[in-house]
């Protein structure tokens, strides 16, 4: 009985995997590599367009200076994903994707909207969230977020509910459930 025992606890041990398989290899997934100049990870190719950022952008010149202009716009982007990746209520939906591009071409958007000199070079919303599950819930939170982002960079009442309200319409193709 001992023997018969202790022969198990052996089979079991000698099946252990070796702590330094390599599972991406075993399985033939191929590993993404960021591109050394932007640090970011290889997308499926799609066609670059500003009518991707899902609304025309302001006419107004003065707009993008209530938000300190290029470079605000560009921080207030990156403090809503810095926010949002620590935020308990929807960080889980960040963790597989990429910040560093989603930093990039979020500011973008912003930049774009706002009339403040950028190009937007992502996909469309409705692509960029196809399969991620979002609730409306999830979007308030992110809402929050971006309000919390902009109150930090003193940008006026006014001027942050104008980026709230090209923003808001691009729901439909964003929340899924
Ligand atoms: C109206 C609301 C929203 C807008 C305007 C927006 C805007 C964007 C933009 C511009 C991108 C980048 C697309 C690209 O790089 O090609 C993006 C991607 C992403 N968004 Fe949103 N977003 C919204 C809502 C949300 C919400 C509510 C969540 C989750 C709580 C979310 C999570 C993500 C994630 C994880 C990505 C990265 C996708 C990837 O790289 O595969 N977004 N979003």
């Amino acid at each position: 009985m001992l023997l018969t025992a202790s022969s198990a606890i052996l089979m079991i041990l000698q099946q252990a995997p070796a702590d330094n398989v390599d599972w991406d290899a075993e399985f033939g997934v191929e590993e993404e590599v960021r591109d050394p100049v932007t640090g970011e990870l290889p997308v499926d190719p799609y066609v670059e367009d500003n009518a991707n950022a899902g609304a025309d952008p302001y006419d107004s010149t003065s707009l993008a200076a209530a938000f300190g202009g290029r470079e605000g716009i560009q921080r207030i982007a990156e403090r809503t994903v810095e926010i949002s990746e620590a935020d308990q209520r929807i960080a889980e939906i960040f963790v597989a994707h990429d910040m560093v591009r989603l930093k990039r071409t979020l500011g973008e958007q912003f930049c774009y909207l706002l009339n403040a000199g950028c190009s937007y070079s992502g996909r469309d919303m409705r692509s960029a969230h196809d399969g991620m599950g979002v609730t409306r819930a999830d979007l308030n939170a992110l809402v929050e977020n971006l309000q919390q982002a902009m109150r930090e960079a003193d940008v006026p009442f006014a001027a942050q509910n104008k980026l709230l309200a090209k923003l808001a319409p691009m729901s439909g193709d964003v929340v899924e459930r």
